[in-house]
């Protein structure tokens, strides 16, 4: 039947399910954090137009590869992207634009730390075409800001809140729980007066201790007391779950809340592992392409990336092809984050069979349901879901 597409092919089209983005990352802070290992860098003087010019190049060499792709998505991460300068920033949206044509429900979201210094600049960005901003609050507390590092007060933190709501119709924001010294009460309380002043959409991290950090070092030593154990931190996540559904904006991913419509594409191109094009230090990405589903990851290394796409037109340290059961294996790692889990068919068009006993004890034990072709952990499971998922690769 000339008509019916091929296996190979229905393969090469899987990541149509997730949708198509371009990650950007901008690898500079005015101060690292003690707490981050994302790929973030201090740096004095930054030659803005050197870097536009790389990412542009990138853009534009993934483009010629990916043609006839609508653009989803567009993520300025890092690193502080509010620190870009917004001709950069709107240099690099038009960069894409030249690539590929953009939804007419693009998201185009820039990750911003609400000091004054980057508020003054929201308006210019919006100008430039970001239509959503991710707010690095963290806290409203002044003393735990300062306790994490962090470049600005409560006040502060809130006034940019007010700019960012009157530049960008979309707004959400990050906080930290599970501090020293912070018990359910208190979190319940900040959570409480968070969602208020909420727009759409809110990340819950739960401060995770990371090796080769400012706070990985001091917890090494024996500092970093009054950190809540596992039970009160488990206890913690259900609380998040339940005052965040109590104000109308559910979970829809371990970490994440948003009111129904509000969750952000970008993420979900991710976990419903779309196809992502990724340009800046250290930045991952995947692209489906008629040979196969390919990895690809940059230098690290701010200065090296530069150095890569300056000299030999590529930043990328890695390209690597995925086999079917690495693709699998990253549908259902991805996909079961979600609240609406992972479509069954779509894992099982990649080769291995879920192991089905394993499934039954897991919807026996109430952490899984498996309906309508899909498989999702329940409220209960979530909170354990990488038992579940060790469970289920095993
Ligand atoms: C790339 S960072 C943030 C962007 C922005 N530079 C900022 O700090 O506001 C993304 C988010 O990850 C979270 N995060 C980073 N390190 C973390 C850790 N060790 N534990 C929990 N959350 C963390 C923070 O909430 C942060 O806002
Ligand atoms: S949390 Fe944000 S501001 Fe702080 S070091 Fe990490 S990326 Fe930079």
């Amino acid at each position: 039947m000339p008509n019916q597409p091929s296996p190979t092919a229905a393969l090469t089209d899987d990541w149509r399910a997730g949708g198509f983005a371009l990650y950007v990352h901008w690898p500079f802070c005015a101060a690292k954090c003690p707490y981050c290992d994302f790929n973030s860098h201090v740096a004095a003087n930054i030659d803005q137009p050197r870097w536009l010019a790389a990412y542009r190049a990138e853009i534009a060499r993934l483009g010629a590869e990916l043609p006839g792709r609508v653009l989803n998505s567009i993520f300025f991460g890092g690193g502080t992207p509010s620190l870009m300068a917004p001709e950069t920033v709107a240099a690099v949206i038009e960069a894409a634009r030249a690539q590929w044509p953009f939804a007419n429900d693009i998201e185009i979201t820039l990750e911003a730390n609400p000091t004054s210094i980057e508020t003054g600049r929201f308006r210019a960005y919006a100008d430039g075409g970001v239509n959503r901003v991710s707010m690095g609050m963290q806290a409203l507390n002044d003393d735990d800001l300062r306790r994490l590092g962090r470049m600005h007060s409560v006040a502060e933190g809130r006034a940019a809140f007010d700019i960012a709501r009157d530049c960008f119709t979309r707004v959400s924001f990050d906080l930290i729980y599970a501090r020293q010294d912070q018990d359910r009460v208190h979190w319940r309380r900040e959570l409480t007066e968070a969602l208020a002043m909420a727009v759409d959409h809110l990340s819950a991290y739960q401060l995770t201790i990371e090796p080769g950090t400012a706070f990985g070092a001091r917890h090494e030593k024996g500092g970093l007391k009054g950190l809540p154990d596992d039970d009160i931190s488990a206890d913690m996540y259900l609380d998040t779950q339940e005052i965040c559904a109590a104000a109308g904006m559910p979970t829809y991913e371990i970490s994440n809340h948003a009111r129904p419509g509000a969750e952000s594409r970008h993420n979900l191109v991710y976990w419903r592992q779309g196809d992502w094009a990724a340009v800046g230090p250290g930045a991952h990405g995947r692209l489906s392409l008629p040979n196969g589903r390919w990895a690809t990851e940059a230098h690290r290394a701010p200065g090296e990336w530069l150095a890569a796409v300056e000299a030999r037109g590529n930043g990328d340290s890695l390209r690597e092809v995925l086999t079917l059961s690495d693709r699998a294996m990253e549908y259902l790692l991805m996909s079961m984050r979600l609240t609406e889990g992972m479509e069954v068919a779509r894992y099982l068009a990649h080769g291995p069979e879920l192991p089905q006993g394993r499934v039954t004890d897991l919807i026996g034990l109430g952490l899984v349901t498996q309906a309508g072709g899909r498989l999702a952990a329940t409220a209960t499971g979530r909170p354990v879901l990488n038992a579940i998922l060790r469970d289920l690769v095993d």
